[in-house]
């Protein structure tokens, strides 16, 4: 038996807090009763309705994918072109990636049918901790690996402060590969931190988020995470994406 309102989160109709508002305002049925407080749970066979819908009631499922350069981080699209939930075509979940890695970008993607988990990773608030490899056109000088750790003015205002690290520098092709650790998501974020400074992203890759690698997946490949996982990156994520 679970709350009411967990249950709501989860199917992706409402964030809890808003959920709880929905319960509030008599809008959710549970059996055909409308439900007002806050404390009731219900099983896995209570038909649960919002606004006289009746929500999607999946057992939860969370993976981590390798996603490779040449898809689009979606469940479908438009003109055709891979989607990541293509990997998973045998399964009967649907489920969604949680954020999203450029179409040419590659790495660690995670992808679950949890609202309410999704939800919660994503906020910006919550700061979980991603590490970028970039391969970049030009040698990043000292003075301009700073202003990436300083932060950058993008058109939607500063970045966070970063961690950044030149792992090698090739001078005679005249390029470099950076590690870059950011808490933000914002869109094309690395790629445009890196023009800001004057260097071309070249090839992207997300190595890490948290505490989660790519150990053992080759580009296509996905694991299931652990109910331990998943319960570590509630925990990060609840504690401000510190560890
Ligand atoms: N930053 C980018 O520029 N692209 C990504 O895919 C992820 C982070």
């Amino acid at each position: 038996m679970e709350r009411l309102q967990k249950v709501i989160a989860r199917a992706g109709i409402a964030s809890r807090r808003k959920a709880e508002e929905l319960i509030l305002q008599g809008r959710v049925k549970v059996n055909g009763r409308v439900v007002t407080e806050l404390g009731v749970k219900v099983g896995p066979r209570d038909d649960v309705e919002v606004d006289g819908i009746p929500i999607e009631r999946e057992e939860p499922v969370y993976y981590l994918l390798y996603k490779p350069r040449g898809v689009i981080s979606s469940v479908k699209d438009d003109k055709g072109r891979k989607v990541v939930t293509d990997f998973f075509k045998d399964l009967d979940k649907r489920i969604y990636p949680i954020g999203r890695l450029d179409y040419d970008t590659s790495g660690l993607l995670l992808l679950t049918n949890d609202g309410d988990f999704a939800n919660l990773l994503m906020h910006p608030r919550y700061e979980i901790e991603k590490v970028y490899v970039a391969k970049v056109k030009g040698i990043p000088t000292r003075e301009q690996l700073k202003q990436l750790e300083q932060g950058i003015e993008l058109e939607e205002g500063m970045t966070a402060p970063a961690k950044v690290k030149l792992l090698s520098a090739d001078r005679k092709k005249g390029t470099a590969i950076v590690e870059i650790r950011i808490h933000e998501g914002r869109n094309r974020q690395v790629r445009r931190m890196f023009e800001a400074i004057g260097c071309e992203v070249l090839k992207l890759k997300r190595e890490r988020y948290a505490f989660l690698d790519l150990k053992g997946l080759r580009p296509g490949e996905y694991r299931e995470l652990s109910p331990h996982e998943v319960k570590l990156l509630r925990a990060l994520a609840q504690s401000g994406g510190r560890k």
